[in-house]
């Protein structure tokens, strides 16, 4: 069983294939946490240790304090100082709550969480609910974990519900709690910015508080939502390493304190200054779930939980099929489409084996630029005289299915929605909104918002065959209010948002059950386990040079797997060697293009081509296969890594020169995945490899020039 409570012992353990989590019951009232690691069966509750200065409960006793004991979920104001999981505001004004222990259940299965995405359950999947109450505020919480026992991961999220007469203020709310019992260790973090997302840092953990956040009402190309804490001397292969997720797309709080007793206390959810939310009397809130995983072997196993997770109980089951391989029309046209230029790349894509075209930005209203129309969603009869219908039609008639650019979210002052209701977008009453991109955000808060948004899409969308909805966001909540809701509300606008973006998505993945999705936020700013839910992939960058772009999706891959990653090659300008190398680097994800498929050389159609038909041999491994990194480009001047598919039978080995360095360089690359008595023949050059001889390390010579790449594709004979 992946969940049993010892009764004797007042403790409850949590068991997964290789990971054991346990916590017990204080005193009848506090959630101690005793371990996670390795799974075992031996581990005993750390002595209480108090120490001057830190409050104790009287009835048990000078030796425990909250501030003092790895708590399994603290509240803000009861003695413990460190950082702490839940400030609730009730009618006191205080900010003060204590939850009790009250009582469990274990079931079979999960609970579904109202409007925020949550992973899928499947046949071995188990919960705990732990219910704790708050005497003063009339409060129950509701804790949940839910063991996912194959992949070794563990949700945790909360539910509050307000039993007491009076309203309180939920001010910080934070879905997972975990106390180590030690702080020589380091923190990993994906920090960034727009076309430089996902930079990969590791620090040590120092006392005090390390933290990253959103403020920005997205989980943002800044900050992403994933965390590691690590042992200083973890590797790829060895060390313990903690991973940590929180499966939301808005602003979120990730912290770790290290406190006086060299406990590092790691907590993440909703915090900070951009959340608040009101819960009157009967009315319950539930937080985004948090996720958490432990690897005895380095990160590379830590890595594999979180794809092996992600795409199984995470990705839509469109997922698993073979993604188109597109042909997008932004990077080669900008707005500067029209329905007898794209017919034309329709047929030229399908001549090179291309699955979809999809027309990106420009199609809509007045779009002639990014000043103007977002927000209204008919499609530009000056550039598709005959209507979307009648084009959508046409481009099939080529050969190749039809995907279209949105950005449901936003809205333009030089538009007819504006113009109509400039009340509908975020913004401070009394205060100029300020612009980003030219454009405000629209108030998804709204319902009324929501409600126009399904209307205009349905309307424009209706009879037409689209196979395929690339949703993008392209800026940032600022001046944030809301004209829907009462001023002890506002606080709630961020969050809200969020929900009214699930919602919306949830109706077009309902309205058009054929459509597949590609989410996108100007590239990686919404690169989270919650935006995995609805889409096949997100647009992992806007930065599509292959050299940055080895940085970011290199990085991407420690917590994120290859299915979930839009990688298109752009701009070869003619350039063989970089259309090649483009390539390479592409084919870490999911592969695509943007350029120009009008004005090429046949050389180049030629070579994208034979690119295409040699990647849908192996897309598959990509997709569903096993990640590898062998060498990070952070540290070495190379970046290589392998994936390989389930039955070790196919092996797609990449090695991405980045930096200059000695010509000639010989590298000993070891893939132990391979199957030691095959032999493999690598079908792009007909070499032959006995499985011991990638065991034990194929040599690499390195050219020392950056932007170069290596391919092998290893198939078992
Ligand atoms: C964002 C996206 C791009 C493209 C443009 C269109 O920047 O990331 O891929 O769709 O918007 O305006």
């Amino acid at each position: 069983m992946s969940i049993r409570f010892i009764k004797e012992k007042n403790t409850f353990v949590l068991n997964t294939v290789a990971t054991t989590y346990a916590f017990d019951i204080l005193g009848g009232k506090y959630l101690r946490h005793i371990y996670y690691g390795k799974k075992t069966a031996n581990f005993e509750p750390a002595p209480l240790n108090t120490v001057s200065f830190s409050p104790y409960v009287h009835e048990l006793g000078p030796s425990f304090s909250p501030d003092s004991t790895p708590n399994e979920i603290s509240f803000f104001g009861s003695g413990d100082f460190r950082a702490n999981s839940l400030r609730i505001k009730g009618a006191d004004g205080t900010g003060v709550t204590d939850f009790s222990y009250s009582s469990y259940r274990i079931f079979n299965g999960r609970r579904d969480i109202h409007g925020i995405p949550f992973a899928r359950a499947d046949e071995k999947t188990r919960t705990l609910e732990i219910t704790m109450l708050d005497d003063v505020t009339g409060c129950k919480l509701m804790l949940y974990y839910t063991v996912f026992e194959k992949y070794d991961m563990i949700s945790r999220y909360m539910v509050i519900e307000n039993c007491g007469k009076q309203s309180v203020k939920i001010e910080k709310c934070m879905s997972l709690e975990l106390c180590i019992d030690r702080c020589d260790l380091d923190m990993v973090t994906l920090y960034g910015r727009h076309n430089a997302e996902c930079s990969y840092q590791r620090v040590p953990l120092h006392h005090g508080v390390q933290s990253v956040m959103s403020r920005r009402g997205a989980s943002s190309h800044q900050y992403n939502p994933f965390m590691a804490i690590c042992s200083q001397k973890a590797t790829e292969e060895r060390g313990e390493v903690y991973g940590f997720n929180l499966m939301y797309s808005g602003s979120f709080l990730n912290e770790v304190e290290v406190d006086q007793l060299n406990t590092a206390k790691v907590l993440t959810g909703l915090g900070g200054e951009c959340f608040g939310y009101t819960l009157e009397s009967g009315e319950c809130f539930s937080s985004p779930e948090a996720v958490m995983t432990y690897s005895a072997y380095g990160f590379g196993k830590m890595t594999r939980n979180f794809h092996n997770y992600i795409r199984d109980t995470i990705m839509p089951k469109a997922a698993f099929e073979p993604h188109p391989v597109v042909l997008n029309t932004w990077e080669a046209c900008k707005f500067d489409i029209d329905a007898p230029k794209l017919v034309k790349f329709a047929e030229e894509a399908n001549k090179l084996g291309f699955d979809m075209l999809v027309m990106d930005d420009g199609w809509f209203g007045e779009r002639h630029n990014d000043r103007a129309a977002l927000g209204d969603w008919y499609v530009s009869d000056r550039k598709f005289p005959n209507g979307l219908k009648a084009f959508v039609d046409e481009v099939h008639s080529k050969g190749v299915k039809f995907g279209i650019w949105i950005e449901p979210e936003m809205i333009n002052p030089d538009s007819e929605l504006y113009r109509a209701h400039p009340e509908w977008c975020l913004r401070v009453e009394g205060r100029e909104p300020l612009r980003s991109r030219h454009q405000l955000v629209l108030d998804m808060s709204n319902n009324e918002v929501i409600e126009y948004l399904k209307g205009i899409f349905d309307k424009t969308f209706k009879d037409i065959d689209i196979e395929y909805f690339k949703w993008d966001m392209n800026r940032h909540m600022s001046n944030v209010g809301s004209s829907a809701l009462p001023a002890h509300r506002q606080d709630e606008v961020s969050f809200r948002y969020m929900k009214g973006v699930y919602k919306l998505l949830d109706w077009l993945a309902e309205r058009f059950p054929n459509t597949v999705i590609e989410t996108c936020s100007g590239g990686g700013g919404r690169y989270d386990m919650a935006m995995m839910t609805y889409g096949i992939q997100i647009w992992t960058s806007d930065k599509t040079n292959p050299y940055n772009r080895t940085f970011i999706q290199s990085a991407a891959m420690t917590a994120y797997p290859a299915m979930t990653m839009s990688c298109h090659v752009s701009n070869p300008k003619g350039d063989m060697r970089s259309l090649d190398f483009r390539y390479k680097v592409a084919l870490g994800g999911m592969l695509g293009y943007e350029l120009n498929i009008l004005e090429m050389t046949e050389e180049i159609k030629l070579e994208i081509a034979k690119q295409i038909k040699e990647y849908k041999l192996i897309e598959d491994v990509m997709r569903l296969g096993d990640y590898y990194m062998l060498t990070s480009p952070v540290k070495y001047p190379y970046s290589s890594y392998y994936y390989v598919n389930g039955d070790n039978g196919r092996i797609v080995l990449s090695v991405i020169e980045t930096a200059a360095c000695k010509a000639g360089r010989t590298k000993l690359l070891k893939i132990r995945r391979a199957d030691r008595d095959a032999t493999y023949s690598d079908i792009r050059t007909g070499k032959l490899y006995s499985g011991v001889e990638l065991q034990n390390g194929i040599s690499v010579s390195l050219t020392g020039k950056p932007d170069t790449a290596e391919l092998f594709i290893f198939v078992r004979q």
